[in-house]
């Protein structure tokens, strides 16, 4: 199992290109099952997830060519071209969709071109327990029956989904992103309430208006559908990823850094920006770059809520807990969206952070600077955390079970390293 060592304390001074969105990508994949024509998506990120989506498609049945690298600006994201014709296989396998829960949005697409889906129920992570309950009372909603058998979901629209009002319970993006894609084939109209709003909800609306689907509403909470008879191919370049942007504007931060990020958007990071603003973090956007720096001011603690789109994303929740480590004063940090994402806090503490959970808030005490150690990973972002932190730190950090933070950081240890930071990948065979 690989781990990344890391000498903390060099100031982040460069250039880092971002990539596509993950979680954009991810939805947009499965998008290329609702028609037999050709899909390309260009600026893909070379991540683990990326490469489960193609190995879950291809068992599908869906024919995936990767036509090399494609620059955009410095930034070489991947073009993928899929093409799901007829017949496509429609079990989902147990063995792929529990390496990565998106698998579950293929689960809309099937059902609303052949009628059917077997999907593997994704289990929990180590985030939460993560059910699809909303999802699947959609699709009820749309006229399809479902069968909860041997750990898979079995669903069947025999005669086709018809168009439904539908009002999910809680923001659900994954629950939004499947329930749209299966509505652009129902018949007649689907009105989704409550929908989640994220950037690659958005990043997939567009991607499926240019495959012929009528949806309106695009980026607020309440989609309207129109069903038609079939999508066509299209070209689509997959969204900067506003995580990544945001990690990075953080690794700057905490090393009193200057950075200049390439092939990404301010406008991604609307209230990220302002908790960064707000820490005492300059941050500044022009077209296709944003530059973070922190020279001289000290980190200033405050406190932040995670909510859905257009409130603080859940996934900068880690990131930013490192920073508050090492900021002046206190800060309280509300995660709402799930039940157990601190799992960073312990690591970081072992680092010398003063940090104590209550229930689903964390208080955070600044200290002057944290102390390297060996940490364990756990989860996507918490294994970023305990990266950042270890940039910031005094002395070595070992970060075990990086297999975590391959599934979401495309090449993590060269993009800081070519910014002066001291980082490098130890395999252990
Ligand atoms: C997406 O997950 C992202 N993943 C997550 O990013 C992100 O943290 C999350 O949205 C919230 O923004 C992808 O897009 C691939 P949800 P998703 O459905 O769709 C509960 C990362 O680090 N819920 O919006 O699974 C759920 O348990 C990952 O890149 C139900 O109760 O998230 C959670 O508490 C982690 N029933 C809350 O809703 C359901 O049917 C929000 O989940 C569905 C969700």
């Amino acid at each position: 199992m690989d781990r990344i060592r890391i000498r903390g304390g060099n100031p982040l001074l460069g250039t880092i290109s971002i990539g596509g969105a993950k979680n954009a990508a991810l939805p947009l994949m499965a998008a290329s099952l609702l028609t037999s024509q050709k899909l390309t998506l260009s600026n893909l990120p070379h991540l683990v997830d990326i490469t489960t989506m193609v190995h879950l498609l291809a068992e599908l049945g869906v024919a995936i060519s990767m036509d090399g690298n494609v620059s955009n600006g410095g930034n070489f994201g991947r073009a993928l071209t899929l093409v799901a014709s007829e017949p496509v296989q429609k079990i989902a396998p147990y063995d792929l969709v529990r390496r990565m829960r998106a698998s579950v949005l293929v689960l809309g697409p099937l059902l609303a071109r052949w009628g059917q889906a077997t999907v593997s129920l994704p289990g929990g992570c180590a985030i939460g327990t993560r059910p699809v309950d909303i999802h699947l009372g959609a699709f009820k909603a749309l006229g399809a029956e479902i069968e909860l058998k041997e750990g898979y979901i079995k669903a069947h629209a025999k005669k086709g989904l018809k168009g439904a009002n539908i009002l999910f319970p809680s923001v659900s993006v994954g629950a939004t992103e499947n329930v749209m894609m299966a509505a652009t084939l129902a018949e007649g109209e689907t009105q989704i309430s409550n929908a989640a709003r994220e950037p690659e909800v958005g990043d997939l609306a567009n991607c499926l208006v240019a495959m012929g689907a009528n949806i309106e509403g695009i980026g607020t909470d309440t989609l309207k559908v129109t069903g038609v008879s079939e999508l066509k191919g299209a070209n689509h370049e997959v969204i900067p990823d506003r995580i990544e942007t945001g990690t990075y504007a953080v690794a700057a931060a905490m090393t009193g850094g200057d950075i200049i990020m390439k092939g990404t958007r301010l406008e991604l990071l609307n209230a990220l920006a302002d908790v960064l603003a707000k820490a005492g973090v300059e941050i500044a956007g022009d077209g296709t770059t944003v530059r973070v720096r922190r020279v001289n001011s000290s980190l200033k603690g405050t406190d932040l809520m995670t909510e859905p789109y257009p409130g603080f994303p859940t996934d900068m929740q880690a990131q930013v807990m490192a920073l508050l480590a090492v900021a002046d004063g206190v800060s309280m940090i509300t995660e709402t969206i799930f039940e157990n994402r601190f799992m960073h806090v312990p690591e970081l503490c072992r680092m010398g952070a003063d940090i104590n959970v209550h229930g689903s808030s964390a208080i955070v005490r600044g200290v002057p600077t944290l102390s390297g150690a060996q940490l364990m990973a756990t989860d996507l972002r918490a294994s970023v955390s305990l990266v950042l932190a270890g940039l910031a730190a005094n002395g070595e950090t070992f970060v075990n079970r990086v297999y975590h933070l391959d599934r979401g950081y495309e090449r993590v240890e060269e993009k800081l390293s070519a910014c002066g930071a001291e980082i490098e990948r130890i395999s252990d065979g």
